[in-house]
């Protein structure tokens, strides 16, 4: 499963990518507006950040199919190779993706809610699905076992397209999509530190430093004992 951020704060990618072992990042246009900055200038900081190979996920804004095939055009001359616009999957998105997808881009599909609306996506010729975790499981649905289902789909019907699961509140809800083996994971920078936060590891990491130094020294460590 690759781990993507789910946002546009330069600082907090510049630090998750030096820690982390990140594949990309996406963002949407309510991620951007709390950038507070023209798109395109956070778009580029991102895209100079993660580098060339790590993908960058940039949403469409039109409403019609058009419009949203030259917002793709756009995105895609930006911010160069491994640039994947989204989608959202509704009638107007999908001939957009179909249109595109024919181009030779790969799009990912986005604001997904129901395995349907993924099956149409992949079937127009996404790369990628998004479905909504939190957002589904704040509807009184379970965001895991649509993200699951539509996994299973593409399985199930030979179609080249890989779940991109969004919309992520605590680390039990990657966690299960892990054990699944969905494609990826977008998840937001607070959350991503969250995956492996646990009180216990650092006590354990806290001892060992205690016990070593007890036996060398203070600030001792394997290079300089
Ligand atoms: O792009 C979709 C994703 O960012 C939604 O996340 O936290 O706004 O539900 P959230």
């Amino acid at each position: 499963m690759k781990l993507i951020i789910d946002d546009a704060d330069t600082e907090a990618i510049k630090r998750l990518v030096e820690y982390y072992p990140i594949d990309g990042v996406t963002t949407n246009p309510s991620i951007l507006a709390k950038a507070g900055r023209p798109p395109f200038e956070v778009l580029h900081e991102i895209r100079s950040i993660i580098g060339p190979d790590r993908e960058l996920h940039a949403q469409v804004v039109a409403r019609d199919a058009e419009g949203m095939v030259a917002d793709a055009h756009r995105i895609v001359k930006e911010l160069g190779n491994n640039t994947f616009p989204k989608v959202p999957s509704i009638p107007e998105g999908f001939k957009a993706i179909k249109q595109l997808s024919a181009e030779g881009i790969n799009v990912t599909a986005t604001a997904i809610y129901t395995p349907l609306q993924a099956f149409i996506a992949a079937k127009a010729g996404a790369v990628y699905a998004a479905p909504y975790i939190n957002r589904i499981d704040n509807m009184g649905y379970d965001g895991i076992d649509v993200a699951c289902k539509i996994h299973d789909i593409f399985r199930a019907n030979n179609l080249h397209c890989e779940v991109l699961a969004a919309s992520f509140k605590n680390s039990e809800q990657v966690l299960k999509l892990a054990v699944h083996g969905v494609g990826a994971a977008t998840i937001a920078s607070s959350v991503i530190d969250s995956l492996t936060k646990n009180a216990a590891i650092d006590a354990a990491v806290d001892d060992f430093t205690a016990d070593f130094e007890g036996l060398t020294g203070a600030g001792k460590t394997m290079a300089t004992v």
